[in-house]
């Protein structure tokens, strides 16, 4: 077995000591998000300090916890707290979490994330459904000797954003009258923010947001066969004909007040997604 098999087994080992259940959906609650946190009826929360090789939250505002319970009658697990790239881990202890979450059932992986919005349509507070990405990290999560039995050396990435998962969403938000946006995602390393030509140039090679993570969890996810629904949260217009300066309270404050709205969604998204057997979830 490879060093980060024994890892992952480790790590699952540990948490099968506090819990039974085997939770098929998965959640990574971003920047503002923890709402949707409040609404899972915790079974059980087990600090990332306590799992094997789990990497330390080094940001006040995430809670470093992963959350073991019940949302809209389905078995969850969420991780309150991520980890960035511009922190200073590699991406292989950014993705660790998501690797543990397979071993322990996950198949369906709900993302959000805070991101700069370059779509002219979009403006502070809309929710963008990601239907695709770019990696402009300059790194990659699978660089280094490949684990077959983990998934493929070269895994395929021409729907890294489940269109089924996609649909369920929309219909989701129509229902509940919430009005979301569909774009491209783009991940730069961070963590300064970018400036008028670098946004000039990401919206030209066909972004429409800007942030800096989920992406190498949607690149793990998509090795082992997950399917991934990830949403942003548009928290600053990023035009660069009129871009002003970027405020972070005020990026948070987007941030929280758009999240009832997003976790409206993705509860709804829960009680309504087809779940597949786990093996078999296929990504159309
Ligand atoms: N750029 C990168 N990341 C971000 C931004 C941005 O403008 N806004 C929120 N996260």
């Amino acid at each position: 077995m490879t060093d980060l098999r024994n890892k992952i087994e480790e790590a699952v080992a540990f948490l099968r000591t506090r819990i039974a259940a085997q939770p098929p959906l998965g959640i990574i609650l971003g920047t503002g998000l923890g709402g949707l946190a409040k609404e899972i009826s915790a079974e059980v929360v087990v600090d990332y300090a306590e799992i094997p090789y789990f990497p330390l939250s080094t940001v006040e505002s995430h809670h470093g916890k992963l959350i073991f319970g019940t949302l809209a009658g389905k078995q969850v697990v969420a991780m309150q707290g991520r980890f960035h790239y511009y922190e200073g881990y590699t991406l292989q202890q950014v993705t660790f979490p998501v690797r543990v979450m397979k071993f322990l059932g996950v198949s369906t992986l709900l993302i959000s994330n805070a991101a700069g919005g370059m779509n002219p349509n979009f403006s502070r507070g809309s929710i963008m459904i990601i239907t695709d990405h770019i990696n402009l990290l300059g790194d990659n999560p699978l660089i280094g000797p490949n684990d077959d039995t983990l998934g493929p050396r070269f895994p395929d990435m021409s729907e890294p954003y489940s269109r089924r998962l996609i649909a369920v969403a929309e219909d989701v938000a129509l229902d509940l009258k919430i009005k979301t946006e569909r774009g491209v995602f783009v991940a730069v390393p961070g963590p300064n923010l970018e400036t008028r030509a670098e946004y000039r140039f990401l919206r030209m090679i066909g972004a429409d947001a800007v942030g800096m993570s989920t992406v190498p969890e949607n690149i793990v996810a998509n090795h082992m066969g997950m399917s991934v629904l990830g949403f942003s949260i548009i928290t600053d217009e990023c035009f660069p004909d009129t871009l002003k300066p970027a405020n972070v309270d005020e990026i948070i404050a987007v941030a929280n007040a758009t999240e009832p709205r997003l976790t409206a969604i993705m509860r709804g998204v829960v009680e309504r997604v087809r779940l597949e057997p786990d093996g078999q979830h296929g990504k159309g």
